[in-house]
């Protein structure tokens, strides 16, 4: 099915750009910081930096080398190295694109809802009191019916016209914001609380297997990885790619933006008073940002109008950049796969991502389920099988990844992580995770039907 040419990024700057629009995203500013004040502050940092070097940073170079080795999308990239018998797990990280762009555009439609009250009349205290009535039900939906069409409108655009030209625009913005902000936030008084419950290093709190879990779930969720997105930005990489580079440079820059972020959102907080609302209440990510924080805009006056609209606009941003990414593995796989040209492989597989992400838009419980399953079961399955994948079947990884680098130095160590530790270790943590998420599914379910009985 040999269709028009393979696109290719125009630059360098335009891939790297692009991939970190993908990691960089809800996960790194509506869940991050959560975890780390959670989990042991500063020690949580550590360990998360840990887990993404180790762990995340050796994944992130498999994706890259499979995709640009083989310039196809995920099913036939892995048959490409592969045989056949690997076109499951590709099609694995296709239904891992569904099932994640479901309900990760639901909550990227509060955030446009948001971003909206923000710049219109501003922030009440009756908006954030009303959080539980918009996050679900018809309004929910049509803010999710909205934010899909605008990531299909961009993919539709094609790799350069669309995805690498937004991800020019608005990832330096989204920096500029996020920087500006938490420069914005160390001037408020009363923010040093904020600091202290965000950083304070609780080893106590570090010592639980849950927060391994979470560490490796929120590593693997927030550089995209596990399901061939990055594996399909690569895919239109040229070969003289430096691919060790990018793969470092993209995980710095998500882990950076996840932490300044937290230099944000705890120091406003605190600065506010607000912080009863958050520390030990089961709100979670979503009552600090969807809640709490409007709150803090609301009692800031004139220019909580304007912090409270550069930080939800930056929300958009890092969202739709990176549901274009989850976007682009589907309708990657179905112009390859299908031979349908990119319009209209968009449309239909952004419209039945959007009939899928009904019942999360209609039930909160049921987009957490989706997520927890989404990210102890898909996302760090797929990545025990990527480092099996090229750990131990991809033929000569190392010469794949070292087209157009000079020196091999470090390949070896990346080939071993991959064979050994990475495995291990994520066999470890799905152990761990996959019960727990069964667990929560059949209370789900209990739940529901009790309701309904
Ligand atoms: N990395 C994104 C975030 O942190 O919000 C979420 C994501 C995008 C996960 C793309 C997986 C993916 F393939």
């Amino acid at each position: 099915m040999a269709s028009a040419p393979r696109e290719h990024w125009s630059s360098r700057t335009g891939f790297v750009l692009a991939a970190i629009g993908s990691a960089v995203g809800l996960g790194n500013m509506w869940r991050f910081s959560y975890l780390a004040a959670e989990n042991g502050g500063a020690a949580f940092v550590v360990l998360y930096l840990t887990i993404t070097l180790a762990v995340g940073i050796p994944v992130l170079l498999a994706e890259l080398v499979i995709g640009r080795g083989s310039q196809q999308s995920p099913i036939r990239a892995l048959a490409h190295f592969g045989g056949r018998a690997w076109k499951p797990l590709g099609g694995v990280f296709v239904a891992a694109g569904f099932l994640i762009l479901s309900y990760y555009s639901v909550i990227a439609g509060w955030t446009v809802r948001y971003a909206l009250i923000a710049l219109g009349e501003g922030f009440g205290q009756d908006v954030a009191e009303h959080f539980s009535e918009v996050a679900v039900g018809w309004d929910a939906f049509g803010y999710h019916v909205a934010f899909m069409a605008i990531t299909v409108f961009v993919v539709a655009g094609g790799i350069r016209g669309g995805i690498e030209r937004t991800a020019l625009v608005l990832m330096p913005t989204l920096f500029a914001i996020v920087v500006g902000l938490a420069l914005y936030a160390a001037t408020l008084q009363g923010a040093g609380p904020g600091y202290a419950y965000y950083l304070s290093v609780d080893l106590e709190k570090l010592l639980h297997w849950s927060v391994l879990k979470d560490a490796a779930g929120q590593a693997f969720f927030s550089l995209s990885l596990g399901m061939g997105a990055m594996l399909t930005f690569a895919s239109y990489l040229k070969r003289d790619e430096h691919l060790p580079n990018s793969s470092l440079v993209i995980g710095f820059a998500d882990v950076a933006v996840a932490f300044v972020a937290g230099l944000v959102v705890f120091p406003l907080i605190f600065a506010l008073g607000l912080e009863e609302r958050i520390v030990g209440s089961k709100l979670g990510t979503v009552g600090a940002l969807f809640i709490t924080l409007p709150q803090a805009f609301a009692e800031m006056g004139a220019i909580g109008r304007g912090v409270g609209s550069l930080f939800f606009v930056a929300l958009v941003v890092g969202a739709l950049t990176s549901a274009i990414s989850l976007l682009e593995v589907v309708v990657s796989s179905a112009i390859d796969g299908l031979g349908w040209p990119r319009r209209r492989a968009a449309l239909v597989a952004g419209g039945a991502i959007t009939l899928l992400g009904a019942p999360s838009a209609w039930n909160t419980d049921v987009l957490g389920l989706v997520d927890q399953i989404a990210n102890n079961f898909f996302l760090l399955g797929g990545g025990l099988g990527l480092a099996l994948f090229v750990g131990w079947i991809m033929r000569d990884p190392i010469a794949e990844a070292a087209g157009g680098t000079e020196g091999i130095g470090w390949f070896p160590l990346w080939r071993w992580l991959l064979r050994l530790a990475v495995p291990a270790f994520l066999i470890f943590v799905l152990a761990y995770a996959v019960p727990e998420t069964w667990e929560a599914a059949r209370n789900l379910f209990a739940d529901l039907l009790g309701r309904s009985a």
